[in-house]
């Protein structure tokens, strides 16, 4: 079996059952996405695919909080799959940039593999499918799905992006609407515009009935 497949392999058994928006299907939507950019784009296939299979692997919403883990976690994974230590330090170094980490801190992806796996995260972020795995999460954090009393907040820390408690509409200003404009590749981008419009004509129809006392009193 080769690499690729037998990650895909520990993959698929690590994230059987999960219901806070990182199930399998999210990491293989990334992976086939990723697939796809690289098709578009070039770069390295199985640096992209590794990387795509293992950019959530010890995310700190669900490892107890770590921030910063995942590289370390992917490194060990693909050595004792038998890759060679230039490959894992190439994915552990994709995975460790890969996360969006608050609205003012910088996350820049030096190689192409690497804007590719990130575009390809973020697009599955936004759109419909973004809408339903934000909402899944932010029951899964036990945040309301909105409070009209609170203001979205532009963190300047991961740490202070980590530990955020708004609302899942919140998230929507302090993350999702962020991201468009943070595409890589132009491949990405045609894809992003359109998921990114139905997001605004989401939220106008939310407020909108949100807001039908109000409006036809
Ligand atoms: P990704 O896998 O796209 O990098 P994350 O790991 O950051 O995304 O988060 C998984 C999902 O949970 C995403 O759809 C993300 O937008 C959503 N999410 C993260 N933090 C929050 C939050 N505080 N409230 C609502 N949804 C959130
Ligand atoms: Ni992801």
């Amino acid at each position: 079996m080769n690499l690729v497949a037998k990650i895909e392999q520990i993959v698929r058994a690590h994230f059987a059952d999960d219901s806070s928006g990182h199930d399998w299907y999210h990491i293989e939507r990334v992976w086939n996405m990723s697939k796809f950019l690289h098709s578009k784009e070039g770069g390295d296939l199985e640096v992209v695919e590794l990387a795509a299979l293992l950019h959530d692997i010890s995310d700190h919403k669900l490892n107890g909080g770590k921030l910063n883990d995942g590289g370390n976690v992917a490194r060990e994974i693909l050595l004792s799959e038998g890759a060679t230590p230039e490959l894992a330090n190439r994915v552990a170094e994709i995975i460790d940039h890969v996360s969006f980490k608050g609205a003012k801190v910088e996350d820049r992806m030096e190689t192409i593999e690497g804007k590719i796996v990130q575009d390809a995260d973020r697009l599955d972020a936004i759109g419909a499918l973004g809408i339903a795995r934000t909402f899944a999460y932010g029951g899964h954090n036990g945040q309301p799905m909105y409070d009209p009393e609170i203001q979205a907040t532009m963190h300047d820390s991961f740490e202070a992006y980590a530990s955020s408690k708004s609302s899942t509409i919140h998230h929507f200003y302090e993350k999702l609407l962020l991201l468009a404009s943070r595409i890589n590749t132009d491949s990405a981008k045609e894809i992003a515009q359109e998921r990114h419009q139905f997001m605004e004509n989401y939220l106008s129809q939310f407020y909108h009935e949100w807001n039908f006392n109000t409006t036809n009193a």
